[in-house]
């Protein structure tokens, strides 16, 4: 997978990006999964990480599962100081490149009532949203909106 214009790499994480990835999910969720859980994560077949290089450092990366014939987007995130870069943007192409591939028809994904700008993203690739789930998200507590969208 090659650069693009902005400079931005995407690629196939490894076992050897544990670190960053468990990093940046500290940097960006308040509910971040530990260490094991990434590593264990990464392990599966029904898993798919990717990573965004920026200026040699891994600046963003987003896991996905695939079941069946739906892809679910689990997390995106971005290290804050490269944030409005459109990292968010390729890793999501990536992943939504990876879908067809495997022969996913819908990619779903849920989101925080209150997390604006992941929305944002996401309408932007013409997800859309099916409901909410009452209080899904620990810390803060809050409702989640399920999203989606054919492959
Ligand atoms: C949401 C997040 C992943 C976006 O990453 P990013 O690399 O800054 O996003 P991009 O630069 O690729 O932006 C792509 C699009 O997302 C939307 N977007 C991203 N950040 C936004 C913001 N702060 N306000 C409004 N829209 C925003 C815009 O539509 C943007 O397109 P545009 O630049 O043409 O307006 C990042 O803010 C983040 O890591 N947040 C914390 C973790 C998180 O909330 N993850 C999602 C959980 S569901």
């Amino acid at each position: 997978m090659g650069e693009t214009a902005s400079g931005i790499l995407i690629r196939q994480a490894g076992a050897e990006d544990t670190d960053s990835i468990y990093e940046i999910g500290t940097l960006c969720f308040s509910d971040a999964w530990h260490k094991d859980t990434v590593a264990h994560d990464m392990e599966g077949d029904h898993s798919e990480y990717f990573v965004a290089v920026l200026n040699g450092e891994i600046a963003g990366y987003g896991c996905f599962w695939f079941v069946v014939d739906e892809g679910q987007l689990v997390n995106i995130g971005v290290r804050p100081e490269y944030r409005r870069r459109g990292l968010a943007e390729a890793i999501l192409k990536r992943g939504l490149e990876e879908c067809k591939a495997r022969n996913m028809k819908t990619i779903f994904l849920e989101v925080r009532v209150s997390n604006r700008s992941a929305q944002a993203l996401y309408k932007k690739y013409n997800f859309r949203s099916l409901g909410a789930r009452k209080g899904v998200y620990d810390l803060p507590k809050e409702d989640g909106y399920i999203m989606s969208r054919e492959i």
